[in-house]
């Protein structure tokens, strides 16, 4: 698998939300071999604060050019990244990791919640290019109508036209959590593959559902991430047995069967 080091410049900073911003950068070689789940690290300045590189998924790439990333402002990295305008440069090394496997299924269903819905977009994208396109169905949860921003209308702007939203508060979509719609929308008579993304509580919920259901299911995993290359260890996760040696987020996956890893 293809990683590069690249200096890649900001063409466009965009705020959706009072707290989540969407940065499209300039990076022929990541956008040529990025794969949907898969994600850079960002190293955010050149001096040493902050010093770690920020795990970041790939949106989505555009023309084999441009690489694009949705993130939430959570801390310093990510303010930092937010206040950086077009031309700047950024140190971004990708694609990393373990992507999604979609190919040959007859029904996909996309479940992210919150930030979760980043790579999932990429994913969604890829699954309607395909020739033989499958059912697609995509289920997107967050706290309020305001925090999802513009993300349902993207979806189906791209032609995922069976996109389906729940909101804590109600205010857009079914009120409650996102793991309710994957009963209201999925026909249990069908082989659904269940690609999921987002807090580990909805994920654990949607985990169950397939498992009862006899569906495949596939995860991606965030947990905190020092160097992203597998070097550092700090990304470690128990296997579903518990037995033998952890897992690596940063390497394995971040996108695992469900069955591999155990939910605790
Ligand atoms: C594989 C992967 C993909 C991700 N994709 C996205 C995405 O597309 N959009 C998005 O908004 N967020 C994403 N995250 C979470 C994102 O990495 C953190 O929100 C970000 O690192 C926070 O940095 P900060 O400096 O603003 O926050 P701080 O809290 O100041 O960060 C301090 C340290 O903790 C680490 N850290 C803090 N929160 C997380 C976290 N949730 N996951 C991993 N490390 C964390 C930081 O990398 C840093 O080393 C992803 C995480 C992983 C592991
Ligand atoms: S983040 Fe360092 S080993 Fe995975």
């Amino acid at each position: 698998m293809n990683q590069f080091e690249e200096q890649a410049e900001i063409v466009r900073q965009e705020q959706l939300t009072p707290e989540i911003f969407r940065l499209t950068l300039k990076a022929p070689e990541i956008a040529g071999s990025a794969r949907p789940g898969q994600f850079v690290m960002v190293r955010i300045t050149t001096c040493y604060d902050p010093l770690l590189r920020r795990p970041l998924s790939i949106h989505q790439t555009i023309g084999n050019e441009q690489v694009q990333l949705l993130y939430k402002v959570v801390g310093k990295g990510t303010r930092l990244l937010a206040a950086m305008d077009p031309g700047r440069q950024l140190n971004l090394t990708g694609p990393l990791g373990r992507g999604f496997d979609f190919t040959d299924r007859p029904a996909i269903c996309l479940v992210g919640g919150g930030m979760g819905i980043a790579p999932l977009y990429f994913l969604a994208r890829e699954i309607l290019r395909a020739t033989k396109i499958p059912k697609c169905v995509v289920l997107l949860g967050g706290r309020t109508a305001a925090e999802l921003g513009p993300l349902p209308r993207d979806f189906r702007e791209i032609g995922a036209t069976q996109t389906h939203i729940a909101t804590d508060d109600g205010s857009l979509g079914h009120q409650g959590f996102v793991v309710e719609l994957l009963q209201q929308h999925l026909d249990p008579g069908h082989p659904w593959t269940v690609c999921t993304c987002g807090p580990h509580p909805m994920m654990k919920g949607v985990v169950k559902e397939c498992r009862d259901q006899g569906w495949e299911c596939q995860v991606s995993l965030e947990t905190m991430m020092a160097c992203g290359i597998s070097a550092c260890l700090g990304c470690a996760v128990p296997r579903a047995d518990l037995s033998g040696p952890y897992l690596h987020v940063c390497k394995d996956g971040p996108v695992f069967k469900a069955e591999e890893v155990a939910w605790l």
